[in-house]
């Protein structure tokens, strides 16, 4: 500044006389008396501190999207054959008469397999860049499918799924994303249970031309002061390892893309009742 006499968006950091610390943008110029004599400066201030956060904020999510489209090419074809993994081994568990140390050794080949599942999931969430795809989609069907993935996990906990799907058109739309939509919403339901719960999965159509999918629980809810919450990323309730709270926030994500609304409704006594709102289109 001495040797120009000015300075031009100047970046720094400063500490307010409140004792925050702030990102500074400043622009000064020294000031002169009559006498040619340095007499101060004029200088404006400019706290860029939420501008700085926010860049930081997108040069993260520029860094996730480049991660995710190179893991989502490895995950896509990881998923599969760990599919069949799980499916089969959950077969043979369901075989009556097995070995106890056979069906130890069979539970650790599920649950490893499903933690791999899981750590795919997760990455495959943050790869959203594939183009949706727009085929006809059979809803009721696509609640048959997930309810089949999952029985192991429902049997499990013996629980009790009770469906009432009734006829519904179908509707232009991306069956793997709403897949992961279902899926989602049931697995939480899952977890919310006590063993023995009741999981009730409904479709109905209404004349405003939408289809609703309802999931209910008898759970143990969420509690009021978390409602404005779920739906954030990264939001989870679950032990490390067990959640990342990305579920809800990616089918957020995927039924808004599709012109649709997510809602609940949840208390403590009740357990929690989940409405995805479709356009028929
Ligand atoms: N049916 C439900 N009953 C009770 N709490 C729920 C239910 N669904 C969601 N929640 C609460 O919302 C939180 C966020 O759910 P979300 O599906 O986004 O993440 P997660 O299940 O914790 O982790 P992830 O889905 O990424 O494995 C959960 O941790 C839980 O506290
Ligand atoms: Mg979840």
């Amino acid at each position: 500044m001495k040797k120009e006499g000015f300075v031009k968006d100047y970046e720094t950091v400063l500490k307010t006389v409140d004792g925050r610390t702030i990102n500074a943008l400043i622009t000064a110029t020294l000031r002169y008396d009559e006498e040619d004599k340095l007499c101060g400066f004029d200088a404006i201030i400019k706290d860029i501190t939420t501008w700085k956060k926010l860049q930081e904020q997108m040069a993260r999510a520029d860094k996730l999207a480049s991660v995710g489209q190179l893991a989502a090419g490895v995950a896509h074809e990881i998923n599969n054959p760990l599919g069949i993994i799980m499916g089969y081994t959950g077969m043979l568990l369901s075989e009556d008469g097995l070995p106890p140390e056979v069906k130890e050794d069979l539970q650790t080949i599920y649950q490893n397999a499903e933690t791999c599942k899981k750590i795919i999931e997760d990455l495959l969430k943050f790869s959203r860049q594939s183009p949706a795809k727009h085929e006809p989609v059979d809803l009721n069907a696509l609640i048959e499918e997930v309810s089949g993935l999952l029985s192991y996990q429902i049997e499990e906990k013996e629980i009790i799924l009770k469906k009432d799907l009734n006829e519904i058109p179908t509707t232009m739309a991306d069956p793997d994303k709403l897949r992961q939509v279902i899926m989602n919403i049931i697995l939480n339901a899952i977890h919310a249970v006590e063993v023995g719960g009741t999981i009730k999965v409904s479709t109905s159509h209404d004349e405003n031309g939408f289809i609703c999918i309802e999931i209910s629980d008898n759970g143990h809810g969420i509690p009021e002061e978390l409602h404005g919450r779920v739906f954030e990323p990264f939001f989870t309730t679950k032990p490390p390892g067990q959640g990342t709270g990305l579920g809800l926030a990616v089918s957020y994500g995927i039924v808004r893309e599709h012109g649709g609304t997510i809602t609940f409704e949840s208390s403590r006594q009740r357990g929690t009742t989940f409405r995805v709102h479709l356009p028929v289109v």
